[in-house]
């Protein structure tokens, strides 16, 4: 189903015959709602968010391209989450297990003249955001160098998961792993050896971790499996008090109801040659936990 926000900017509800559903802007090709077949959300939105270009909308999943963070020349976290998607109505074929089943829909961005100026390199982006039988949320990212010459880039799934409350929720799968802390010039630090539980600000890059990490919730019962392929860092944002209020589209106290952790491949850039293909994919579900 095709609807138009208040903006006249597209958006694309997928739903499956249980009752779950994903709504996906073609803003940003940004996925802004994944419910499960009860109807609850699992994607943290701002209460403050604003949804009009030209800025990212505070919540769901943004997504980070060609650049993560301010880790370049280009705008915070790359132009790709602010640009206008379109729908890609003959994308080329995925391996069949990508669509049986699934309700899906394909998102292709290719860069205008204005984009080509600050960012020289002909690409074709290919996004497909599906939702299983099962209520798993998929989006896997396809990035073609259609150029003569090679480019780099970082890339996240910028994954507001939503939380019961902050200090209720621990990671599990980024022990003892190197990170880069955002907050201290970028320096390199070891996590111990337990799992990562929150009371301040953090904003980190885990380097290299293992292709599954799971976020519990005490509260809600319940656990986010964070799957991923060809993203090797997971990036760790909460914004704590301080900065919340610092930002205009984010609630001062809404910090306790949201957690960050982003599949990326941030530390080491992705090189693509002419006619190569990247292939980044992100895959959420959620499993009841005591
Ligand atoms: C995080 C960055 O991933 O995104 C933070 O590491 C940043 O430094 C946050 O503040 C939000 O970024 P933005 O541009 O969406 O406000």
């Amino acid at each position: 189903e095709v609807v138009k926000d208040k903006h006249g900017i597209q958006q694309v509800v997928l739903q499956n015959h249980r009752g779950a559903s994903v709504r996906v802007s073609l803003y940003g090709g940004q996925v802004l709602s994944w419910r499960n077949d009860r109807g609850e959300e699992l994607l943290f939105t701002s209460s403050k968010a604003i949804f009009k270009p030209p800025k990212a909308v505070r919540g769901g999943i943004p997504i980070c391209f060609p650049q993560f963070g301010n880790r370049g020349s280009l705008e915070q976290h790359g132009f790709a989450r602010n640009k206008v998607w379109v729908i890609d109505k003959n994308p080329p074929p995925l391996h069949p297990n990508d669509s049986i089943g699934k309700a899906y829909i394909d998102l292709l961005l290719k860069p205008s003249e204005e984009d080509l100026k600050i960012w020289p390199h002909s690409f074709e982006f290919r996004l497909r955001v599906s939702l299983a039988a099962d209520g798993y949320l998929t989006l896997i990212s396809r990035i073609r160098n259609i150029n003569c010459k090679p480019f780099s880039f970082s890339f996240a799934y910028h994954t507001y998961l939503s939380i019961s409350d902050i200090s209720e929720v621990r990671i599990e799968g980024l022990e003892t792993l190197d990170y880069l802390d955002n907050l201290c010039q970028k320096e390199r630090f070891t996590e111990q050896g337990d799992a990562l539980t929150f009371e301040a600000e953090v904003d980190r890059v885990y380097l290299s971790s293992s292709d599954v990490v799971a976020v519990f919730d005490h509260e809600r019962k319940r656990t986010f499996i964070v799957r991923k392929e060809g993203l090797p860092d997971v990036v760790v944002w909460n914004p704590w008090e301080k900065k919340s209020k610092s930002m205009v589209d984010f609630g001062d106290e809404e910090y306790k109801q949201m957690l960050c952790v982003n599949g990326a491949a941030v530390e080491k850039p992705i090189t693509l040659k002419p006619g190569e293909e990247w292939t980044g994919r992100l895959e959420l579900s959620v499993v009841p936990s005591s």
